[in-house]
């Protein structure tokens, strides 16, 4: 709904500049509308622990659904019930990395993520849990 409202609004922006710039219709205005509302429109719709997994290494050792290097996010989040217990482990595993949980691979220890931000992240993982 509020996605269908946002793009209403962007249409009729575009719309709205189209004949504004009569009577010599340039496609560049239009295209930079376009540009600087699109990525705001998909921030929105993350949650803050997802758009840090996103700007984040994690993505080239884990998948939201497939196993890579490590486990998927789905796998986790149907390990461990969605606790504050476990939002405080897990926090601290993507700090601190290590091994023997899902095999012998480690993960890397992350000592540039913040407390709070690592929890963040952990939240959005066990969030997957159907
Ligand atoms: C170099 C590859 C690599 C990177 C980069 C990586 N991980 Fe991992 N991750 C792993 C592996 C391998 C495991 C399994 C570790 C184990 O068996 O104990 C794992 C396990 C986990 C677990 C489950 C921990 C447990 O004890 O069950 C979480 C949560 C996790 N990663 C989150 C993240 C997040 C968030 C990031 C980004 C900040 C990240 N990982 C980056 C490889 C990686």
């Amino acid at each position: 709904m509020k996605r269908t409202f946002l793009i209403l609004t962007v249409t009729s922006i575009f719309v709205a500049s189209l004949s504004a710039f009569k009577p010599e219709p340039k496609t560049e205005p239009a295209v930079n509308i376009n540009n600087t509302l699109t990525p705001k429109i998909a921030t929105t719709q993350m949650s803050g622990g997802e758009l840090l997994i996103n700007k984040s290494d994690c993505i080239g050792c884990h998948h939201k659904i497939n196993k890579l290097i490590g486990p998927s996010y789905t796998d986790i989040a149907k390990k461990y019930p969605n606790n504050d217990k476990n939002v405080t482990y897990l926090a601290d595993k993507i700090i601190k990395g290590g091994s023997g949980v899902w095999g012998k691979i480690p993960m890397t220890p992350h000592p540039k993520v913040s407390q709070s931000d690592a929890k963040l992240m952990a939240k959005y993982i066990l969030s997957l849990k159907k």
